[in-house]
């Protein structure tokens, strides 16, 4: 069995020392276990409308679960790891959310996973991934305060996460910290491709609706969503699929074709909330995303579209060279 990485302070990397109940560092400061996570950051920040949403609809997106193969599809295609050849490996997963990614991970695996979020949707990821519980080394952490050493991994991924932080180029900065020289990052963001990224219903609205309470927000999408669905098919129909971004509702067409109607309505709602609400949603260009690998000291390998059955994404793959 490959020996566990320690946590270590966030602030001030000493290595933590396990209590009952919580964990603690030489010049004692405490770190709480709740729910059998520990938890290095302050419950209450900016994600908490991820953390409603992963655990309001914490299996809708797990593979096995919607009987879907698009987060194994993505996960692998994004990668391009050999599942065979990672058993031995320390690796790390930033943003996990309800643990698509952790549970493809796992099941294609026998190695352990570090994975951390800034939100409580840890939580989610705990349910949807007991049967790892072993190998899942879970904690809600933030990016900018990862509870490991420096240079501790070999490979790090971060999926769906970082447009959703207040600093992409820190962001970029923090992660770089944590894998070791030769080591291998892959990351997705949303791309930025000129003004009309966002001449789109989400960029006009999300000022407002990201400032409504979270509760009343998922009402008002349960409501919108099935009429917005409707007009979306027809414009599809009809060749009329640029106006689909003036609809309040999320893109679907990326969704798996094995959905059944009821699937399809709830993926709806909960990707439509998924982009209203966040605190934060800031589309890169690639080019700059590039250049901030390499000012960190990283040769990027890719960067570009991947696609898979189901979707796309774009991708950027780097290895730290010093
Ligand atoms: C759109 S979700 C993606 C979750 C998962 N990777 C997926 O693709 O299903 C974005 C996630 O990033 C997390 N996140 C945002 N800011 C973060 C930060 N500073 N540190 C760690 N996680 C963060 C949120 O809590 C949320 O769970």
């Amino acid at each position: 069995m490959k020996k566990i990485l320690p946590y270590v302070c966030p602030v001030n990397g000493d290595e933590l020392i396990l209590n009952k109940g919580y964990y603690r560092s030489p010049s004692n400061k405490k770190y709480k276990i709740k729910k059998n996570i520990p938890r290095f950051c302050s419950e209450d920040n900016y994600t908490e409308s991820f953390g409603f949403q992963w655990n309001k609809f914490d299996n809708t997106q797990i593979d096995s679960f919607s009987n879907t193969d698009l987060s194994y599809n993505r996960f692998w295609a994004e990668t391009k790891w050999d599942p065979k050849r990672l058993d031995d490996l320390n690796i790390l997963e930033i943003g996990s959310g309800a643990g698509r990614f952790s549970e493809v991970f796992l099941n294609s695996t026998s190695a352990n996973l570090y994975s951390i979020d800034y939100s409580a949707a840890v939580e989610a990821n705990l349910r949807n991934n007991k049967r790892f519980k072993s190998r899942l080394i879970l904690s809600q952490a933030s990016i900018y305060q990862i509870p490991f050493k420096n240079n501790s991994f070999d490979k790090i991924f971060c999926f769906g996460v970082l447009q959703h932080t207040p600093s992409f180029s820190e962001s970029i900065s923090a992660i770089v910290s944590k894998v070791k020289v030769n080591g291998e990052i892959v990351i997705d963001f949303y791309p930025y491709k000129g003004f009309y990224t966002k001449l789109n219903a989400k960029y006009i609205l999300r000022p407002i609706t990201k400032r409504i309470s979270k509760k009343f927000l998922l009402f008002l999408i349960k409501k919108s969503v099935p009429l917005s669905l409707f007009i979306f098919d027809i414009f599809e129909k009809i060749k009329l699929g640029f106006l689909i971004r003036f609809l309040p509702i999320t893109d679907v067409r990326g969704f798996p074709k094995e959905l059944n109607n009821k699937q399809r309505v709830e993926w709806a709602i909960m990707d439509t909330f998924d982009a209203f609400s966040p605190e934060f949603d800031n589309p890169q260009r690639l080019n700059k995303v590039i250049k901030m690998f390499e000012e960190n000291c990283c040769k990027v390998t890719f960067g570009g579209l991947v696609k898979f059955k189901g979707g796309s994404a774009v991708v950027i793959r780097a290895v730290k060279i010093s």
